[in-house]
């Protein structure tokens, strides 16, 4: 057995109620004790037990759970700084510019793409993300769509097969077949490494029938469907998502009361992605109005060439705060217990014992310091069940 004693925790985020103070369940003045990779203790630093075999002192500094990204889009080649560019002077974000990473995908080697894949998955990591989800979407034929998926569990279990991105250039004219490959022979070939199904559900992707057709057939192959709805406007993807049980709906940035309601009463997840928003310099979905009705809310990057080039988790967090009008706990907890909600896991975002120990040590007294220090890097040291990465 491996054990640590985790001491002189100024403060500590366990996401645990019955733990602490508040919805972050904050212990103050705190400790953790770590036994084989998991949570065994916390709580007040003058109760820990003794005898861990090693002791690291925190010096004061907040600890949190590890960040839980929940949408993520990391095998692609190129990038479209280009677009972001013109973006800024003025042009509208399409889903189109996705057909410009597809091209780039398909004409990249394996390694190629393994490279983006570990420098993403390591730069998200020394940004405090602990669990990140990963998304296929840039191949849209059998074999690249396969390929994307078995990259991605190569460096996490929470794939999703998303052949339902766009329509790529060969089935422009003849999207219904397209919509049949996606739920027939490239299902077949992508259920095998995947856990989840997606659908980009918005005007110039996939409809709302196309987009039930899809996810049924991947609920019947065994799949858990999540859904991008409401992302660019508003559409039937937040209905579909709930109708079918799915465990996040994503973006959510363009609501109807009916789909509040229906996110209020279901148990899909609202996946907030605040980086798409700054990058096509659009308006940020209405936080508040989901919280306020009872909604479970995330947090997550959504980094991708197009939308989000971004895996920075605290960024999130601080444009949350200052610009969606979350408060700091709500932030963090989004980012971390609801990221874990959307990916259905019950053993990551929280520092409850039993949990796995991923924590995130921050060169700050407080959590609060991740949305009043925007931009300054604040992780001081992660741990993944109970190792620390670097
Ligand atoms: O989540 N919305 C669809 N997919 C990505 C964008 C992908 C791209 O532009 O390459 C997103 O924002
Ligand atoms: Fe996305």
């Amino acid at each position: 057995m491996t054990s640590v004693l985790v001491d002189n925790v100024g403060t500590l985020v366990t996401n645990a109620p019955e733990v602490g103070d508040g919805v972050l369940g904050v212990v103050e003045d705190a400790a953790v004790v770590v036994e084989n990779g998991v949570v065994a203790w916390v709580g007040p630093r003058g109760s820990a037990p003794q005898g861990a075999e090693e002791r690291f002192d925190a010096g004061g500094r907040a600890l949190v759970p590890g960040f839980v990204d929940s949408h993520a889009h990391l095998v692609f080649a190129g990038e479209r700084a280009r677009e972001f560019e013109a973006r800024m002077s003025g042009l509208p974000y399409t889903a189109g510019g996705i057909r410009t990473t597809v091209a780039a995908t398909r004409a990249a080697s394996d390694d190629e793409l393994r490279g983006t894949l570990r420098r993403l998955v390591t730069e998200a990591s020394r940004s405090g993300t602990t669990t990140i989800e990963c998304k296929s979407g840039y191949g849209l034929t059998v074999e690249d769509e396969a390929r994307a998926l078995r990259l991605a569990s190569e460096h996490t279990s929470e794939v999703t097969y998303l052949g339902a991105h766009v329509i790529p250039p060969e089935y422009a004219d003849r999207p219904d077949a397209y919509v049949d490959l996606v739920r027939g022979p490239m299902l077949e070939a992508c259920a095998p490494h995947a856990r989840w199904i997606d659908v980009f559900c918005e005007r110039g992707a996939f409809d709302g029938d196309q987009t039930r057709a899809i996810l049924t057939a991947g609920i019947a192959r065994g799949l858990v469907p999540r859904v991008h709805a409401g992302q660019l406007g508003p559409g039937p993807g937040v209905a579909i998502a709930v109708e079918l049980g799915a465990a996040s709906a994503d973006h959510v940035t363009h609501l109807s009361d009916a789909d509040v309601d229906a996110l209020a009463s279901g148990t899909t997840v609202a996946t907030l992605l605040p980086g798409a928003e700054f990058s096509t310099r659009s308006p940020y979905p209405d936080a508040r109005r989901l919280l306020d009705a009872g909604v479970t809310v995330a947090l997550a990057a959504d980094c991708n060439p197009g939308s989000s080039y971004t895996t920075n988790i605290p960024f999130c967090i601080a444009v949350a705060v200052r610009d969606m009008r979350m408060t700091p706990a709500e932030a963090v907890w989004s980012a971390t217990m609801g990221g874990a909600k959307a990916l259905r896991r019950t053993d990551v975002g929280h520092l409850a014992p039993g949990a796995r120990a991923d924590m995130v040590l921050l060169d700050a007294p407080s959590y609060i310091h991740l949305a009043y220090r925007p931009g300054v890097p604040l992780i001081a040291k992660v741990w993944h069940a109970g190792k620390p990465t670097s």
